[in-house]
This record gives structure tokens, sequence and C-alpha cells, in this order.
């Protein structure tokens, strides 16, 4: 059976992976398309409905992006957001102008057209969240003003017949607080959605194309303890079960232990072809004397694909790779437009299959990290292991300042560990999105007992984040930041402080480097 979907069409926006994000949470399946969609492959897709994304230029502009207008004619439900406001207003005749003041945030919205399907249940006064410098001066011939703001002539409108509907602001974002709302009734009541879409179907989805794909072939697949190259493998294994080969290069640079945890649960959970690498000793020679934030992840990076080389030719017949590759990561290391800046390269993003010549899968390549671990959930892995936190592929070597060695991995070792034992067995351990301690390259002298010490300081890092692209420092209770602070300086030699970074992301990271 077709599954039923709603296709956002990406005009460059930076919240067009949100706005899909938001149709899924109202449980419709949804993807995101290139403006080079042609109107046969939309026909072709059968979505119940399409969304054109926001842009970040202006439509008379050379090179705009554009989708054809038979995709607009092809009596599908659409509703544009800003930009796609624009979009629709111009390919019907409309007027689109450089407003006479940019509105950039909170804009007070009146709907004039209460009975349209796309405010039902909302009140004609709203906030509104908007980011634009052009309007659309009036509706074009065929459709009806439904909402303003103040600068904005035509904030919302619609032609019913054409099944055309568009906005100025954005109800995708959480600033626009009822416009899920709005999107709910484009869903539902604009393109008549049923709302079966869960996790499950995102997971029948992938397994079967990744089984369609791969055929006989052999995939290899690069394990990094973390969650998302977990439900990666989980989600091969059950595709092609023993034709999948799972490698984990353990640097040496992970938490305490965590690399034996990572070998059980592949081993003896999901009874992978599972090799572990022991390659710390190696990591740790390339890292010597390296105090540079990127050198290091360019040099572990590197290392990490010569290594899963080196054991990759050990296999034969290998085709494809898989890799837990989602949507932050896509952003963050490539950029979203072609100007963004990058800030940080991640290892685990490309790289490996230009070099081996394999084809790539990335099942989760469109998913939210909240969302990967619905579906690891889905797969059976357990909660333990999937409501673990994030951990960087570099791992150590990212948050040990300055120059890297075999004794400042493990002070951050033991003092980690203590970090996630005491935040486990308080009370907030629910709301934290990552927690872990900075060894900076720095002493500072204290006293214990009657002697003077000269150690290091440990820099804890907890913070709230439901996406990892924006975050804040966690409030912590004072009697937990107490004991984490008193078990380290007792339990961890060298270290006699622990202090507290209270930045948010932006303008900090959530990594130190
Ligand atoms: P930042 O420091 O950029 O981190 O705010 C955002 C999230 O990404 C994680 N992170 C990485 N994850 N490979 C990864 O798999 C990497 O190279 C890497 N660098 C940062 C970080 O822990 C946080 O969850």
């Amino acid at each position: 059976m077709q599954q039923e979907k709603i296709i956002v069409v990406d005009l460059g926006s930076q919240y067009t992976q949100l706005i899909a994000r938001r149709i899924r949470e109202l449980d419709v399946y949804s993807e995101i398309r290139t403006t080079d969609i042609t109107v046969e492959g939309m026909r072709k897709e059968k979505p119940i409905g399409i969304i054109l994304s926001g842009g970040p230029g202006s439509v008379y502009e050379f090179g705009s992006p554009e989708v054809e207008k038979g995709i607009l004619e092809l009596g599908i439900p659409i509703l544009g957001i800003c930009y796609g406001l624009h979009f629709i207003g111009r390919m019907y005749g409309g007027k689109v102008i450089s407003a006479k003041a940019a509105e950039y945030g909170k804009a007070e919205l009146h709907v004039v057209a209460p009975d349209s399907i796309l405010f039902k249940n909302l009140n004609p006064d709203l906030i509104c969240w908007m980011s634009h410098g052009d309007v659309l001066k009036s509706p074009p011939r065929g459709f009806r003003l439904v909402a303003q703001t103040y600068h904005t002539p035509v904030a919302a409108m619609e032609n019913t017949r054409r099944k055309l509907y568009a906005v100025q602001f954005h109800p995708e974002v959480t600033h626009t607080p009822w416009g899920v709302e709005l999107l709910r009734n484009f869903a539902y009541d604009v393109c008549g959605a049923s709302g079966t879409w869960r996790m499950a179907s995102f997971i029948e989805g992938a397994v079967n194309g990744i089984r369609e794909k791969v055929a006989s072939a052999q995939i290899l697949c690069g394990i990094s303890g973390g969650i998302d190259s977990l439900t990666t493998a989980v989600l091969a294994q059950q595709a092609v079960g023993d034709q999948l080969y799972c490698i984990f290069v353990d640097h040496g640079l992970m938490r305490l232990n965590e690399a034996d945890q990572v070998e059980r649960v592949f081993k003896k959970q999901f009874r992978a072809n599972f090799r572990r690498v022991n390659a710390a000793r190696r990591f740790l020679g390339k890292l010597r004397d390296v105090k540079n934030p990127e050198r290091k992840r360019k040099i572990i990076g590197r290392e990490f694909i010569r290594v899963f080389e080196e054991e990759a030719q050990k296999l034969k017949n290998i085709k494809f790779i898989a890799q837990g590759t989602i949507y932050p990561d896509v952003i963050e290391s490539h950029g979203v437009g072609k100007h963004a800046h990058v800030i940080k390269s991640h290892h685990n993003v490309g790289g490996l299959p230009k070099q081996m010549k394999l084809k790539l899968l990335e099942p989760l390549r469109d998913l939210f990290k909240d969302e990967v671990r619905k579906v690891a959930l889905g797969l059976g892995v357990p909660e333990r292991v999937v409501y673990r936190q994030p951990f960087p592929g570099p791992g150590m070597a990212i948050r040990i300042i300055g120059t890297v060695t075999p004794r400042k991995v493990k002070i951050l070792q033991l003092a980690d560990a203590i970090i996630q034992e005491e935040l486990a067995s308080s009370e907030i351990y629910a709301d934290i999105g990552q927690a872990f301690g900075v060894l900076p390259d720095i002493k500072s002298v204290g006293v214990m007992g009657d002697r003077r010490t000269y150690g290091y300081p440990i820099i804890l890092r907890i913070v709230t984040t439901t996406d990892w692209m924006t975050a804040d420092w966690a409030r912590i209770p004072y009697t937990v930041l107490e004991s984490i602070s008193n078990r380290i300086i007792n339990e961890v030699p060298e270290v006699n402080r622990v202090a507290y970074d209270i930045s948010s992301k932006p303008p900090a990271t959530i990594e130190w480097e």
C-alpha cells in the first residue's frame, strides 16, 4: 500500500526539516524534495499534500528557487510558507514588493476570514513569527485574503478551488505557538490525512528500502558506540541479516568501559557480525603534541578511515556502507546553504564512501535525535542504551583542551564516570540532554590536608536540549553539583577544582572543541 505522505519542497529555508518533522509529529509521514522535482515526478509520488518551504531570497532575484508551475496545478493541496507564499502569489499574477519595514520576530496577526479551514478552531487575533523582507501586495485573482498584520497586507491567503493555501509567517517554529494547529488543519482538513503513520511505518519503509537497494550484496557499517550508528546497523540487520558486517574502531577515547558495553550489545543481543579493533595506541600516537581542535578532529577522522579501510579490505564483496548520519550532522557539517559556515568537522559524515567507492546508505538522514531514539525503541534496543547521551565521534580528544595524553584521558574518564553516576541517581537525569567533563590545559593551586596541590580543574558541562542545534545550560540543584564536585576532587588524583559552564548554544557550542 502506498504510504500517505506530505512532501515538503525545499526552497532554501533553514526550517525545511522542521516543517517535515512537525508534520511527522502529527502522525503523517513527510519527506523533503529539492526543487528539481518535476511535475511527473510529483505525480508519481502521489503525496496527499505539498508544502513549499520558505527561502532566503526574493522571488525576483536572479536564480531564486522555483518549482514547475505544473506542480501547483496538479490538484494536490499546497501550502506555501513565507517565500512559498510569494512564489504562489507571483505565479498567479500577484505583485511581490520589498516591504516598507522588514518584519523579523513576533507580529500581531489578524484573521479577516475566520471561516478559513486553515484557521479552524483558532482565535482571530494571534501572535505569529515572521522573518521576511518582501511582501505580496494583494492576493492574486481567484485568491481570498485570510489574514494580515500591520506591515504585511497578505499574511495568509487561499484559493480553495485550486486547493492553494499560503501563509507569510512560520507556523513550524515554536514562536508561533499555535502554528502546529494550522499545520494540523492543513494536513487533516485540507489534505484529508488519516493520521495512521507511526515510527513503526518508518521502520518498515526503511528496512524495505535497504533490502530493495542492497539485494544480495553485502553492507559494511562503522559502529561508533552511539545510538545513531547502532540504530542504522540494526535497521540494516533487519533488512539483510548476515549480509551486514559491523566494524567498531575503538580509538581509546570513549567513556570508561563503554567500548566493552558496545561490544556486548552487538554480540550478545543482536548477534551481529561484529568486529572490534583496539586502536587506542595508534590514535594517541597520531595525536601526540596536537593542540588545535580542528586538527584533532581531522586526524581522528582520517585515522578512523584508515583503520576502518584496513579492516574492510579483509572483507570481500562489500558494495554498500551504512552510516548513522542524522539531520543535524548534515547541516552542521555541510551548512544549510552554499554560504553557510562549517562550525566543526564531524568525522562521521561523508568521507568514507568516496574513498572506498561504496554506495552510501543513510536511513536516518532526515531524522532528529529524538526521532532516532523512537526508531531504536521500536527496534527493541534496550532503553538504557537508547537514552544514553550522544557522544562525539572524536570522543575525549575534543574534551581535553590542548595535548591529549594517555594520563589525561584516564583523568577525564574517571571524572566523567562520576558525573554520569551522580546524575543517573538524581531526579533530574531525564531532563538532561548531555553531561560531561572538560579537562582544560591549566592548573591551579589548592590545599589538601596540609599539603599544597597544583592540579587540573574539571569543567562540568551539562545541557538541556531537544535538537542539539541549540542548547541551554542545565539548572542543576546545588546538592547534585556538590556531590559531583566532592567525589571528583576526592577520587580523581590530579584534580583539585570543579567549575560549572553556564553558557548556552549559541553562542557557545555544546562541546568545547
Ligand atoms: P556542538 O559541540 O557542535 O555539538 O554543539 C552538537 C552535538 O554534536 C555532538 N558532536 C559530534 N557528534 N561526531 C559526532 O558524532 C562529532 O565529530 C561530533 N562533534 C560534536 C556533540 O556531542 C553534541 O551532541
